[in-house]
């Protein structure tokens, strides 16, 4: 069955089309970086206006990219949470007019699961269970992944997600926006043993995670550097240091919350997913953690890490076959559990 997917729950407007979940035909992603670069940040506003002019135009190219018509879709799977709520209701809204007028059923796919499904693109022997780490920018969630479509809870951010973590230390560094892609590059080139950032653990929530005094400290290490520097900001070189070093940070807080549970259960393979899976850093340190406790990991490919409509394609078909569509009535909604 194909399936044709929508996205439109951040800053790209994205549509693809997926044959049973696992073979991609088509990925198209309309990219608003540029827009919101202008702003240093994701203005909801924008965004909402900048999917409508483009959804149209990806859909139509999603379809004829894959070599088919609307009549060869046999469902269309949506993002309907989590996202911003203005960006959510444009795709929605898209797919229920389309489901509406062509009679072909409309799945609503959570992002999340979306960002998991990725890795069934990638990887065809994949199978739940498994265990699923999420680092995005809005997410950082250890979950165990059941079957397809029932999802558990192990631990979840108490405040920042990584993502926002990575993008407001490259605010403050001064780095170019998007900031996580910078901090990558950059913390490549500095020294990670130069800059002294502690790795944060929650009381009575061993699997919990919190980045917001990772974030305060080198808010405050950037801003002291300057006062005594006279306004003259850090130099390329302590840049990089502390990039390096505050990543390192970041990096160990996530594969601390890990190490405890392959240390309790290594039985099940682990998948990463989400923008931040694409970090460098923490793709080799996952793979070494992995490495030590003999358990298989999936890391989804650089292009399928970031926001698409191939992985909500792919989640939607899973989805549809445990019996999962939804009326004309549905909402989109800003915050949901996976
Ligand atoms: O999954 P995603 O595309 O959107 C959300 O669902 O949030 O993730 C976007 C996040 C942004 O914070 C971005 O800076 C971060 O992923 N990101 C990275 C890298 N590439 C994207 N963070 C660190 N290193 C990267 N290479
Ligand atoms: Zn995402």
């Amino acid at each position: 069955m194909l399936v044709l997917g929508i996205e439109t729950s951040c800053d790209e407007t994205a549509a693809a089309v997926v044959k049973d979940g696992r073979e991609l035909l088509s990925n198209i992603i309309a990219s608003q970086v540029d827009i919101h670069s202008l702003y240093g940040g994701v203005v909801p506003e924008i965004a909402s206006r900048a999917h409508t002019e483009a959804i149209y135009g990806v859909v139509e190219k999603a379809l004829d990219k894959a070599s088919v018509t609307l009549s060869d879709i046999g469902a269309i799977a949506v993002t309907y949470s989590p996202g911003l709520i203005g960006a959510l209701l444009t795709g929605l809204s898209f797919a229920k007019g389309l489901s509406f007028a062509s009679g072909i059923p409309l799945v609503p796919v959570h992002h999340i699961r979306g960002h998991v499904a990725a890795n069934f693109l990638a990887f065809k022997e994949l199978e739940p269970p498994f265990i699923a780490l999420v680092v995005s920018g809005g997410h950082t969630s250890l979950l165990k992944v059941l079957t397809y479509t029932d999802y558990e809870s192990i631990g979840h951010t108490r405040d920042d997600a990584a993502g926002e973590a990575f993008d407001k230390a490259a605010r403050v560094l001064g780095l170019p926006y998007p900031g996580g892609v910078s901090m990558d590059r950059m913390a490549s080139k500095g020294d990670k043993t130069a800059v002294k950032f502690t790795v944060s653990s929650v009381d009575n929530a061993e699997y919990d995670f919190s980045f917001s005094g990772l974030k305060t400290a080198v808010i405050n290490l950037v801003h002291n550097h300057t006062e005594k520097n006279k306004g003259v900001e850090p130099d390329e070189a302590f840049k990089a240091d502390i990039a390096a070093s505050y990543t390192d940070a970041l990096v160990r807080t996530i594969t601390s919350r890990l190490r405890i549970l392959l240390e309790r259960d290594s039985t099940l393979p682990i998948v990463m997913a989400g923008g931040v899976a694409a970090n460098t850093h923490l793709r080799r340190a996952v793979g070494e953690l992995a490495d030590s406790f003999g358990v298989g990991l999936f890391m989804p490919p650089l292009s399928l890490c970031g926001d698409n409509a191939a992985m909500i394609a792919s989640q939607g078909f899973f989805e549809l076959i445990s019996g999962v569509t939804a009326p004309l009535s549905q909402n989109a909604f800003a915050t949901k559990s996976v």
